[in-house]
């Protein structure tokens, strides 16, 4: 099969084109820059990179590029705004042109990427564009399959290494407000794998899965496994939300990437979790155990549990 991908040169991306060529299928991957497809991926048989940005390329131009594929996997998403054309041309504009696209072309299968916590009267910016993207896909005619994922986490991830990062050179690791959110984090090749066998189960189709890991940790839970798997002990420093907040819209002024946003904050004031039984059953994967994960990625250490992780 050939498929059309959007967002391979990302995180999730890559893994899901691994994936597709793994399981002997030709992909497409669309980016704004092909040398970011080509640089990184040059490893992965049966990858062809294009160039466009799903916020203003030309309906007729994204069909023709889909014409000889007969699925679309779209994972385009951004977190942060700043820089960026934003989360409406990004994930509603960007969503209804593949849409339309897929249609012009002939298509029928479309394997779409949302996110844990996209609902209809959703509070972050990040979670109501999700959701207004997820209706277009739902109201399109098209063989669709959606999935929701908590946070994704693998060897490109931003969360756990920019910690990791900061925990190998600071006595603390910031954390805003109480931490007590819970997050059902999963790993990349995981989600990948769901995403790679959805092409060839059509039970999926007109399905959402909820995509998470088999646990739920806070986030302090989550930085405690962290500190620990790499052999330290460290301190938290909890910010208040309030401080964080105008922080935030301060970093937001200044030039470059905020490191977080507001959006990000509300995102984390939630609990992001779910039941993964049903992505279990239907794509007959177990899910890797995120300690596991980071036992092997960063470190050093013994059988950890969060509650039993040191703090200092
Ligand atoms: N990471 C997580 O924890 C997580 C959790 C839940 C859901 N998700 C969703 O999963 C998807 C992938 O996330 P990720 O972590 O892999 O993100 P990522 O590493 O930041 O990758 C984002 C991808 O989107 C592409 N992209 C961004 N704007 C584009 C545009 N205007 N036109 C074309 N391509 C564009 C980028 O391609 P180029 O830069 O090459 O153009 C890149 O390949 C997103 O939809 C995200 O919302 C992620």
């Amino acid at each position: 099969m050939k498929v059309f991908v959007t967002g391979g040169s990302g995180h999730v991306g890559e893994s899901v084109l691994r994936l597709i060529s793994e399981a002997g299928h030709e992909s497409r991957a669309l980016s704004r820059d092909p040398e970011l497809v080509k640089a990184h991926l040059t490893t992965i048989p049966g990858v062809y990179p294009v160039r466009g940005d799903i916020t203003n390329i030309s309906i007729d131009l994204l069909a023709a590029l889909m014409a000889k594929s007969q699925a679309v996997v779209h994972l385009v998403g951004i977190i942060i705004e700043k820089g960026t054309p934003g989360f409406d041309a990004v994930h509603v504009e960007g969503a209804r042109r593949m849409v339309e696209a897929a249609k012009q072309a002939g298509l029928k299968r479309f394997i779409h990427m949302s996110a844990l916590g996209t609902r209809e009267n959703a509070v972050a910016r990040y979670h109501q564009t999700k959701f207004a993207a997820e209706q277009i896909v739902r109201e399109s005619g098209l063989d669709w399959t959606i999935f929701r994922p908590s946070i994704i986490y693998g060897e490109k991830d931003e969360f756990l290494n920019t910690f990791a990062g900061i925990a190998r050179i600071a006595p603390a690791l910031p954390i805003i407000g109480p931490g007590k959110g819970k997050l059902q984090p999963i790993w990349v090749e995981d989600v990948a794998r769901c995403f790679a066998k959805a092409l060839e189960l059509p039970e999926t189709i007109g399905q959402i899965y909820e995509t998470g890991g088999d646990q739920a940790y806070s986030v302090e839970e989550i930085m405690r496994l962290l500190v620990a798997s790499m052999g330290k002990r460290r301190m938290f420093l909890h910010l208040p939300v309030s401080i964080a907040r105008l922080q935030a819209r301060l970093f937001n002024l200044l030039p470059g990437k905020p490191p977080f946003t507001e959006d990000q904050i509300t995102m984390l004031g939630e609990d992001n979790v779910c039941d993964p039984g049903p992505l279990k059953s239907t794509f007959g994967v177990s899910l890797r155990p995120m300690e596991d994960y980071m036992r092997e990625r960063f470190g050093k250490t013994p059988a950890i549990s969060a509650k039993t992780a040191p703090t200092a």
